[in-house]
């Protein structure tokens, strides 16, 4: 009798269609449709968003199945991500899991995006040794900035999280002010490295206990630059690297702050990371020396499972239908869904 489950996960929260195949804890495969048209708006359009998963789910889920060498009808449970996200998007996956669940005739699993962002560290053969629980979960993306505690595979406890903006937001928003390409992350992150860091001075934002904002620093960095090219339009080319370090440094200090003070106050000393920004290169380095900390482990994820992906969603769904915690056909998705839901 087989004793491993085949299990088919769809991720449709934002802008990536993303369907992979799980055997048990082992990727067979993981396709990711990212969509482009948002460039051109420098920020996704919910509208156009949830029209290209329509378009390209069918497919995408094909195309999983064919990488992973297996029919649909092999495969024993369907997980998807039911929230936080953009409803018209999350629709999509939704009505697709549910319907296929339904055909036939297998388990609906329904999985939160941002658990699901810090459980790709479980994904079989990303570490040697995996994070242990409890500790630290260190969320950062374009939608969500958040430090939980993070007790066992469904017990997430949110101890902080950003008042206005994301950090992915904010670096977003700097970047496209800066004339760069949406999303701009990655781009302020590579500029950076030929930058000096101390050039330009921005304020750390001051917010209570373990919470964060990005606003208000946004906002600085706006105000600035627009100065500075009303005295020389072409300010921003001829500083553009010490722009992205200098930005980028007072970005990733605001987090770190906060990071070391919820390891100062809770006494974990793992720190695993999930979402888009966690394969910051400024942000890793600054990790890595936080001698102040004494002893601690740094899990980040592979940068292929940094941003949304539906192996996430997989892995997720595989604790969960261990636990038998399955989902109900009558569930509708939730723009915006608690941590503590599992
Ligand atoms: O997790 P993700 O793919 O989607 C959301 O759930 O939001 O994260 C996307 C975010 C974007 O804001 C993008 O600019 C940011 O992650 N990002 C980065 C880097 N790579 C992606 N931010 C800083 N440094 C990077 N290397
Ligand atoms: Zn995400």
């Amino acid at each position: 009798m087989r004793n491993y489950k085949y299990i088919l996960s769809i991720e449709t929260s934002c802008d990536d269609t993303a369907v992979a195949v799980l055997k048990d804890k082992s990727i067979l495969s993981n396709v990711i449709y990212s969509q482009s048209a948002h460039k051109l708006y420098q920020g996704v359009v919910p509208e156009l968003a949830a029209r290209d998963h329509q378009k390209k789910i069918l497919p995408t889920i094909n195309h999983a199945l064919e990488l992973a060498k297996i029919k649909i009808n092999q495969v024993h449970a369907i997980a998807y991500t039911v929230g936080p996200g953009l409803i018209g998007s999350l629709l999509v996956g939704s009505s697709v899991a549910k319907s296929l669940a339904l055909s036939l005739k297998i388990p609906l699993i329904e999985v939160h995006h941002m658990q699901a962002h810090l459980l790709v560290h479980f994904i079989k053969g990303v570490h040697q040794k995996e994070p242990t629980f409890p500790f630290l979960g260190i969320t950062i993306s374009g939608g969500h900035t958040q430090i939980a505690i993070i007790k066992d595979v469904f017990t997430f406890q949110e101890i902080g999280t950003t008042l206005d903006d994301a950090i992915g937001e904010c670096f977003d928003k700097c970047g496209t002010l800066m004339g760069l390409d949406y999303p701009s992350g990655h781009l302020i992150d590579q500029l950076s490295q030929n930058g000096n860091a101390d050039r330009f001075q921005f304020p750390i934002p001051f917010t209570p206990e373990f919470n964060l904002s990005y606003s208000g620093l946004k906002t600085a960095f706006k105000n600035f630059v627009l100065q500075r090219v009303s005295e020389d339009k072409n300010f921003i080319e001829n500083n553009k690297v010490d722009l992205c370090a200098s930005i980028q440094r007072v970005i990733i200090e605001h987090l770190i702050q906060k990071i070391k003070r919820a390891v100062d106050k809770t006494g974990l000393r793992q720190m695993v990371f999930g979402g888009g920004v966690s394969c910051n290169r400024f942000l890793y380095e600054q990790c890595k020396n936080l001698s102040e900390l004494g002893e601690y482990t740094l899990y980040f994820p592979p940068k292929q499972f940094t941003t949304d992906n539906a192996a996430m969603i997989g892995i997720a769904g595989y604790f969960k239908l261990q636990n038998g915690q399955i989902g109900n056909l009558n569930t509708t998705p939730k723009p915006k869904l608690e941590l503590a839901h599992s």
